[in-house]
């Protein structure tokens, strides 16, 4: 079993920021979850809303803004928002990445990133994974490059999560823990998927889940895992 750092270590820095990356490095996770928008002018960056309006003393959708306003934002007074690049070169194949397709029409810049990083910087395509909730983000991505490994993301049902991975020829299958059982977490792997499940902070839900046999835990608080 694997464990993730949500949004990097969510529990301890600011979500989807390069300190809240190196701490969740510092906790020595397997791998760190973070979202991508791509924003007006292309580049993939790193925040989960479609807005900048939670987390930085800006305003606006993520995609009607170019890489330079962007940049000019900050999160706490102090912190940039970063792009994909910036994560990928701090964390330096020191774990995996799942990268979580959360914008629209973000398919083609992940996997052109990924192709780069694979040829120029000695990555793996063992190295990502890239999920989504989005059906079309997921088939576009699957159409593009069928050797990117693929994760469903779901909040409503574990059968349909194995439908779209089916039909996408993902890897794995990444459930909310509230829809997880023990019988289905095992169907899933019969069928050859992996099962990550989100987004688990207490120690009971932990230790619970854990005796599922699940492949990994993405989590808020890498130590407690
Ligand atoms: O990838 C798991 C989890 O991050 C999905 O939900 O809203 O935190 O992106 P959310
Ligand atoms: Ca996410």
């Amino acid at each position: 079993m694997v464990y993730i750092g949500h949004r990097g270590a969510k529990g301890h820095q600011p979500e989807n920021t390069l300190p809240s990356f190196q701490k969740a490095l510092d906790l020595n996770v397997d791998g760190i979850e973070l979202d991508v928008h791509v924003c007006k002018t292309g580049e993939l960056i790193v925040i989960h809303d479609f807005t900048v309006d939670r987390t930085t003393n800006g305003s606006g959708a993520v995609s009607e803004l170019s890489l330079s306003e962007i940049k000019s934002l900050r999160i706490n007074d102090e912190i940039e928002i970063p792009t994909l690049e910036e994560v990928l070169d701090l964390v330096g194949k020191k774990c995996f990445i799942n990268i979580e397709l959360k914008g629209r029409h973000t398919a083609k810049a992940v996997s052109n990133l990924i192709e780069k990083y694979i040829l120029e910087n000695d990555y793996s395509y063992e190295d990502f994974v890239v999920s989504s909730f989005q059906r079309e983000e997921l088939e576009m991505l699957f159409t593009i490059n069928p050797k990117i490994h693929l994760g469903v993301l779901s909040q409503a049902s574990v059968s349909q999560a194995l439908e779209w991975a089916t039909a996408f020829s993902a890897k794995a299958i990444h459930p909310h823990f509230s829809l997880l059982t023990p019988e289905n977490v095992q169907k899933a792997q019969e069928q050859g998927f992996k099962v990550y499940t989100w987004t688990l902070n207490e120690t009971e839900d932990i230790e619970r889940i854990k005796t599922y046999n699940v492949n990994g835990i993405i989590t808020d608080f890498p130590e407690r895992i």
